[in-house]
């Protein structure tokens, strides 16, 4: 299958979309370069991304307008997340009596499974018609490096269609508002700190020529660009905790915990805690530079968990990666980004941890 290092081109497609769409909202929206819905833009963004790796064909989200498939999925993802949202703060009624929110939310997981279903039936008819044997387990079916990753969970025949579709659209819903939000969180960052932003122009500068795009090797060359995205995790995670069942009993700071019971690592608080970090909540983007004279005393690699750890740990974290390094990357070449923002951004609840106002960016175009 191809690695994910292999998808920076495409990504750098979308991102370019991105910035077309960018500019022409800006002109629409008359804000003095500011944008209307920032929120719209990144959740249009990352969801393309998920679907272009995912199904190596682009749905549309950025066409104008969007294409009806594009739409609707769009649509019911951030229908079904908000609907999440509210069911996870409520008491569990729905168990025993359908409420009107839970057949909402069932109805929106049904569409989204139908056009999950329908764009997987496509690759497959597409995939026969090329002469590909599906039902061919042998050795050579299996052969399949740097093949895409759907004809390549097709071809190795391993999981039953229900399976592949409920996998394929976790992936496809999985990774639409978690790097959505923390881009928002960063250009934030980046607007509110000049010295920041200034910082990462010059690295990215030094590393690309002039209208080079990046990729993952450019992209290694780049510390503090990562060290700002961490920083932005850090601080904002966008899933607040991650949970475990404890498989034994254990003693947590001098607590017995039993077996069966639930734990929940709750990395909001890790990463605000002064024990953890030095100068927990100030963005400091070298903490992350090993050989930086300013990095502090290590910490220890359970402090900062924002994609999880072990087997059930984040499944797209190098996609995810990668997508916002490269968007962070291209947009800090491109435009001077500017918060608007008067009264501090606070956080609020929505699964994922957003902010609690819209994030307001003024890009300008840099010379
Ligand atoms: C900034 C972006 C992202 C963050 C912070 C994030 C974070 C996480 C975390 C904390 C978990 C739970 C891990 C654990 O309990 O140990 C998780 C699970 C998961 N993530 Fe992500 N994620 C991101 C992007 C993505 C993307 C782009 C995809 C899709 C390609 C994705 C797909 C998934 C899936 C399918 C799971 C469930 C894995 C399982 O249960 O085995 N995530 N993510």
């Amino acid at each position: 299958m191809k690695d994910v290092s292999e998808y920076s081109e495409r990504m750098n497609l979308v991102i370019s979309d991105l910035i077309t769409y960018i500019k022409r909202k800006q002109t629409v929206d008359n804000l003095d370069g500011e944008l209307g819905n920032l929120r719209d833009a990144l959740y249009k963004w990352s969801f393309e991304t998920i679907n272009s790796v995912l199904f190596s064909k682009r749905l549309g989200a950025f066409n104008d307008p969007p294409t009806p498939i594009a739409e609707e999925f769009y649509r019911n993802v951030c229908d079904m997340l908000e609907t999440t949202g509210h069911l996870l703060l409520v008491p569990p009624y729905y168990k025993y009596i359908k409420t009107k929110k839970w057949n909402q939310y069932c109805g929106y997981w049904d569409t989204l499974f139908d056009i999950g279903g329908k764009l997987i039936d496509e690759e497959r008819r597409r995939l026969l018609s090329t002469g590909m044997d599906l039902s061919n387990k042998s050795e050579d079916n299996r052969r399949t490096d740097g093949i895409e990753f759907l004809p390549y969970v097709l071809s190795r025949g391993e999981l039953s269609d229900e399976e592949i579709a409920g996998n394929i659209i976790e992936l496809m819903t999985g990774g639409v508002d978690t790097s959505a939000n923390t881009m928002l969180w960063t250009l934030y960052i980046l607007g509110k700190n000049p010295d920041i932003q200034d910082k990462l122009y010059r690295e990215v500068s030094s590393v690309l020529k002039d209208g080079e795009l990046p990729d993952s090797q450019a992209i290694q060359k780049m510390p503090y660009l990562r060290g700002v995205i961490k920083e932005s995790q850090r601080l904002h995670p966008v899933l607040i905790a991650t949970s475990r069942t404890l498989e034994q009993d254990v003693v947590l700071s001098g607590y017995h915990v039993p077996a069966k019971k639930n734990v929940l690592a709750l990395m909001y608080l890790l990463s605000r805690d002064e024990s953890v970090f030095d100068e927990a909540t100030k963005i400091k983007p070298e903490r992350w530079i090993r050989t930086s004279s300013s990095s502090q005393r290590q910490h220890s690699p359970f402090s900062f968990v924002p994609f999880g750890f072990g087997p059930r740990m984040c499944i797209g974290r190098r996609i995810a990666e990668l997508e916002m390094e490269l968007l962070i990357t291209r947009l800090v070449s491109e435009f001077q980004i500017d918060c608007r923002n008067d009264k501090e951004v606070g956080v609020t609840f929505r699964i994922v941890t957003s902010p609690d106002q819209d994030i307001r960016i003024a890009f300008q175009k840099r010379n």
